[in-house]
């Protein structure tokens, strides 16, 4: 089958062979300035006070399970309830923001293949708390969730603008060719000290430059599950709310994990 292109669209080949061949691509704009803005303050809702990691927005057993202290402290059992009514609002929100036919279709155009969703990750990087410090080692995230043919694909949403000054990523563009590297397993969900990501080995990457990504609210980066990247931590007064879809192509294998317990949802 022959691929279809449309030049001077975002379904270019150009576009195409940029993903292919660094492993990631920016599409500006893919989301509205609007929903991003509704979306971050939905997820700050079921924040913690450190504004750590918050794991499968679009499920609402996982909302419930991160905001028990939350719901402890609430006054009367008609908070409590009506909190959790908010939950079940936040999830189902979360769960057709996974379900984004503009990154969807998009995802399918990729890949030629029939993705399922199966994350819905939010990090926050809020300035003055101590996840702002917080700085991921290089790591590939198909790591974590094993699938031998690398087809995990992270869909990072920006809700505010992203640089190297509040925190942002840096991709090490071309490193999806190097296949699953070996890894050194690190706490990767609000750890105590220390950073966050399996890091790869430094030889493995050390013959690429890694580059700095800049989004701004909207702006959409699709990146390949072997991408090799990491992020700087948040020295300014911006925060960094930065939401990671995950995707992968139906029947493809996957380790559903201990805590996170990932499960496929259809996206249509
Ligand atoms: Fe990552």
């Amino acid at each position: 089958m022959t691929k279809k292109f449309q030049e001077n669209t975002i379904f270019s080949k150009d576009n195409f062979e940029k993903y292919w061949n660094d492993g990631f691509i920016i599409i500006k704009d893919m989301l509205s300035p609007e929903i991003c803005e509704y979306s971050n303050s939905l997820a700050r809702i079921v924040a913690d006070d450190d504004y750590g990691q918050i794991m499968h927005l679009h499920r609402e057993e996982y909302l419930i399970s991160q905001s028990s202290k939350k719901i402890e402290s609430l006054n009367n059992l008609n908070e409590k309830v009506l909190f959790i009514k908010k939950i079940k609002q936040i999830s189902k929100h979360y769960e057709e923001l996974l379900k984004n036919p503009d990154i969807t279709n998009y995802l399918d155009w990729l890949y030629s293949r029939q993705m399922t969703g199966l994350l819905t990750n939010i990090f926050f990087k809020e300035p003055g708390t101590k996840y702002s410090n917080q700085e991921w080692l290089p790591h590939q995230d198909n790591n974590y969730l094993s699938n031998e043919n690398g087809l995990y694909v992270t869909v990072n949403v920006a809700f505010n603008y992203m640089s190297e000054k509040n925190g942002g990523l840096f991709l090490f563009p071309g490193s999806h060719k190097l296949g699953n590297l070996d890894s050194e397993k690190k706490i990767s969900y609000r750890e105590k000290d220390g950073k966050p990501g399996n890091k790869v080995k430094e030889v493995d990457i050390k013959h690429i430059k890694p580059v700095a990504c800049e989004l701004k609210k909207g702006d959409v980066l699709f990146m390949h599950g072997l991408c090799v990247h990491k992020s700087s931590n948040n020295n300014s007064n911006d925060p960094r709310p930065l939401l990671s879809l995950g995707y992968i192509p139906y029947g493809e294998k996957f380790d559903p994990g201990f805590n996170s317990k990932r499960e496929v949802k259809f996206l249509n």
